[in-house]
């Protein structure tokens, strides 16, 4: 059989693993896709810096149009990220019946449900799973390897730099400008890093699983949206002392009482001995819980080059393997049949239901705590622990966290706008989020 010829566009740190790993493990690859797959053309604007990448035989050009108008490809590999000329790139790929590998996650969880749709009417496959969790085959294991399961929930560590971040920090007492440096530098960070920090990443990331989870669009405008940039060195201490960790969890459940589902990216504690909390680095991890098989944890490198490389060639081999299948026997885009998507909501935050920790400044004089219990047990808020930092010599203030029970956030909200008014609550208060994921 004729070998299958791929084109990529974008030759960054993705492209360039991509490039490698197909070239280094090529007679392994042929021999699982039952074809030989080739590099025919690159595509970057620096076309010195493509051309000193690659071999004699491959195409390097500046207009990724070019690569999209030749008949010879058969898969185009779009590496550039965003939204932009990626967009446009991808939407041409597919009208030129060319099938599609990606890793932009931010295109799918904001165009995906356009892209899929002319990918069905083109009968081509648009595969990405090197969009979430880098190297963890996490799309497959979701969309494939659980369907007989009703997934319940997923939660998941999904944005390496920001989780690098948090471990260098809480490790090492570094501070954040130096460790985001860092991770800029091994590659780990978008083009735009306030992507990571902010959460943005990662809510991408979870509208994608969120979709193959439950059957529903992507719908990333309805994620709420929260990264790490207001986390206070302090909180990690004292989540600390508590028996915990605080990682930005990116978090989509199913909620059958309500009829709805939470699509929520935030810093999270998390039972230190849990195995998730101990996910450190740049490595990424994912908790499907599906009500046959229970909890399952996918563990792996997120980002960086050849990781993601792994998954853009599983990817190719895959598109390779069916390219000659019968569209209507493909696994969906989105893991279940088109016709049988739902529309089932996303709730808004304050149908959250979540416990809390709290850190509260306040003045170190009888009464405080019983003030602050009495607007909890007012909401009908449990309480689960209380910790008060010894106040220092002369000091008249003190720092009191409280962790609670699991309640709706409308509640919180509520509760927390009365506590701040008090005159002995000095400065505002720090509210992250905790799950048991038991
Ligand atoms: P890079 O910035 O390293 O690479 C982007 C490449 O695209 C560069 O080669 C750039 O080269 C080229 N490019 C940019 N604009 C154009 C254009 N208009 N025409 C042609 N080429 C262009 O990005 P990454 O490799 O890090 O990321 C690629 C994709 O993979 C993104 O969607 C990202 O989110 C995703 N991803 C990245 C991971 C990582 O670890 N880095 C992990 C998982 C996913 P030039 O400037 O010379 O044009
Ligand atoms: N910037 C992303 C991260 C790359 O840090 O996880 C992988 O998607």
């Amino acid at each position: 059989m004729k070998p299958i010829k791929v084109g990529l566009l974008g030759f960054g740190t993705v492209g360039g693993g991509t490039y490698q790993v197909l070239t280094r493990n090529q007679e392994e690859i042929s021999r699982r896709a039952g074809r030989r797959i080739e590099v025919a053309a690159v595509c970057r604007r620096d076309l010195a810096a493509a051309r000193a990448q690659v071999g004699e035989g491959v195409r390097v050009v500046a207009d990724p149009m070019e690569i999209i108008r030749d008949p010879d490809i058969d898969i185009v590999v779009e590496l550039i990220g965003g939204e932009g000329v990626a967009r446009e790139v991808v939407m041409a790929a597919i009208a030129a019946g060319k099938h599609v590998v990606t890793a932009n996650k931010a295109l799918l969880a904001v165009h995906g449900n356009e892209v899929f749709s002319s990918a069905r009417d083109k009968g081509v496959m648009v595969a990405f799973e090197a969009a979430v969790a880098g190297g963890i085959p996490i799309i497959k294991a979701l969309r494939e390897s659980l369907a007989g399961n009703r997934i319940e929930w997923v939660a998941g560590i999904i944005n390496g730099t920001t989780n690098f971040i948090l471990s260098e920090m809480r490790a090492k007492g570094l501070d954040f400008a130096t460790v985001l440096k860092e991770a800029q530098r091994l590659g780990y960070a978008e083009a735009d890093p306030t992507f990571d920090i902010e959460g943005v990443d990662a809510a991408h990331k979870l509208t994608i699983l969120s979709a193959i989870a439950f059957g529903i669009p992507v719908q990333f405008a309805k994620a709420h949206v929260e990264g790490i940039s207001q986390l206070q060195a302090v909180d990690i201490k004292y989540a600390e002392q508590l028996g915990y960790r605080i990682k930005l969890l990116g978090i989509t459940r199913r909620r059958n009482e309500l009829g709805g589902i939470e699509l929520r990216v935030h810093p999270t504690l998390v039972p230190a001995q849990r195995l998730i909390a101990n996910v450190e680095g740049a490595m990424n991890a994912v908790m499907v819980q599906g009500d046959a098989v229970g909890t399952t944890l996918y563990y792996g490198k997120g980002a960086g080059a050849e990781p993601t490389a792994s998954s853009v060639v599983a990817d190719i081999v895959d598109v390779t393997r069916l390219a000659t299948a019968d569209p209507d026997h493909r696994v969906p885009h989105l893991a279940f049949q088109p016709d049988q998507m739902q529309g089932t909501p996303i709730l808004p935050m304050d149908g959250v239901r979540t416990a809390y920790y709290l850190r509260l400044r306040v003045a170190d004089e009888t009464g405080v705590l019983s003030r602050i219990t009495t607007i909890l047990a007012e909401n009908d808020i449990s309480i689960d622990a209380v910790l008060q930092r010894e106040s220092l010599e002369g000091e008249r203030q003190t720092d009191l966290i409280i962790l609670t029970h699991v309640t709706v956030e409308e509640r919180m909200n509520r509760a927390q706008e009365f506590m701040q008014s008090l005159p002995s609550v000095l400065a505002p208060i720090a509210r992250i989020r905790k799950e048991e994921l038991a």
